[in-house]
């Protein structure tokens, strides 16, 4: 068992890190007050390589590994979970799931420019009426003979008016359940696609979160992942990839809410010393880093099983349920620890609180994850 990071990790990591430092920290906190989507921030993440991290060099990916992965969102997340959510769709969702299932020439088309951060993708599974319980699809991909009529909506969807490429869920055989579900790719601006008012949200306020509409949408037959039937296995299989950068991004978010505290409680005094010094304070930051610890573990494992070609369900879902737990926790208590200082914008813990909130909702809700865990562990 090895607990070093390679060199080029290390690198890759610090590059991160200072990306986050020049690139996102300024204009982090108007970015979340107006909504404002990081454009400029998305497309250096793209130079860098960041937005197609493990997609195949032959696809204009950057060709780097689960844990390099997971490495960077985390750096990003310290800082920037709106921006951080952006590349984790992108890079786990979108590109993965093209690179895994799609065949070569939805390769072609709309992987590589996916790949380098050219265009934005979306996942679009959730539905008004079906977010845990997914298989209840109420979109339907009607069977036209060369095209799919696609009609209904989803919602809560991240880059929803950024994307350009939408992989979308949708019921052909209702009659065959999950097994008549299928995956097409729909591209911004066919007609009959219409994008609704930007969600106004609790967190990860900068990121772009709407609802969709499809009426009477032709998708190419061509468009479709996979084997007909296919679409709700592909949405699970994908997800399982998700869910680690998800656990990336709360373990971002909480590890950048802890060093925030830790520094402030260093720096603050209180009965003639630092309130570190208090032992009120001295214990919680020890708390603080043993979770933040345990939760790193069970990422990195997750991203190392991926690495390794070996199933990843279980060790996804517990890092994402695990590290999503922690990132909620650890932000309340950064908060408590800055006092008053903690509820106001400049000290960005109370922005962390909010965005930690999503990790434990969006790609699976806590509750979902123990559904995945207990299962694999009691099959
Ligand atoms: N891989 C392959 N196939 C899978 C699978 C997997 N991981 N999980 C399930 N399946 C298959 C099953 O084997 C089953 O096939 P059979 O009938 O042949 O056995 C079929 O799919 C249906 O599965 P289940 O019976 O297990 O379905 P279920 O109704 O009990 O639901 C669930 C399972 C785990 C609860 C699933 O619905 C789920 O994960 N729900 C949460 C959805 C979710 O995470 N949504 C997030 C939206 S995306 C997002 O948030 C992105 C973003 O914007 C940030």
């Amino acid at each position: 068992m090895d607990f070093q990071f390679t060199e080029e990790h290390l690198m890759i990591q610090q590059a991160a890190r200072d990306f986050a430092q020049t690139e996102l920290k300024p204009g982090v906190i108007e970015r979340d007050e107006h909504q404002k989507f990081p454009t400029e921030q998305v497309r250096k993440l793209g130079e860098l390589g960041f937005m197609g991290m493990m997609v195949d060099p032959k696809y204009n990916g950057a060709g780097m590994d689960v844990i390099s992965y997971v490495l960077v969102m985390e750096e990003l997340s310290k800082i920037d979970a709106s921006t951080s959510v952006v590349v984790s769709v992108n890079n786990s969702l979108v590109c993965y799931g093209l690179e895994a299932y799609a065949n070569e020439a939805q390769k072609q088309k709309y992987l590589k420019p996916l790949a380098t951060g050219e265009k934005i993708g979306a996942f679009c599974l959730s539905e008004p009426e079906a977010g845990s319980d997914a298989t209840s699809q109420h979109t339907t991909a009607e069977d036209m003979g060369d095209y799919y009529l696609l009609n209904g909506t989803k919602n809560w969807i991240t880059n929803g008016s950024t994307a350009s490429i939408y992989l979308v869920i949708a019921q052909t055989h209702p009659e065959k359940g999950s097994h008549g579900i299928n995956a097409l790719i729909v591209e911004r601006g066919m007609e009959g696609f219409a994008i609704g008012p930007k969600e106004n949200k609790l967190g990860i306020r900068g990121s772009d979160t709407h609802s969709l509409m499809f009426t009477d949408v032709k998708v190419p037959k061509e468009n479709r992942i996979g084997a007909d039937g296919f679409g709700f296995s592909f949405a699970m299989k994908t997800l399982e990839g998700g869910r680690i950068g998800i656990a990336a991004q709360a373990l971002g978010i909480a590890s950048g809410a802890f060093e925030l505290a830790k520094q402030y409680a260093k720096e603050r005094k209180t009965f003639g010393k630092p309130i570190s010094e208090h032992q009120a304070i001295a214990f919680k930051l020890a708390d603080m880093a043993t979770e933040i610890e345990a939760a790193r573990l069970l990422v990195l494992k997750a991203a190392w099983l991926k690495d390794q070609g070996l199933p990843y369900a279980q060790a996804s879902s517990m890092a994402k349920l695990f590290a999503s737990e922690v990132a909620m926790k650890t932000t309340v208590e950064a908060v408590q620890i800055h006092g008053g200082y903690g509820f106001v914008k400049e000290y960005h813990v109370e922005r962390l609180m909010r965005d930690a909130k999503i990790t434990q909702i969006y790609e699976g809700t806590s509750e979902i994850q123990k559904v995945v865990i207990s299962r694999e562990i009691l099959r």
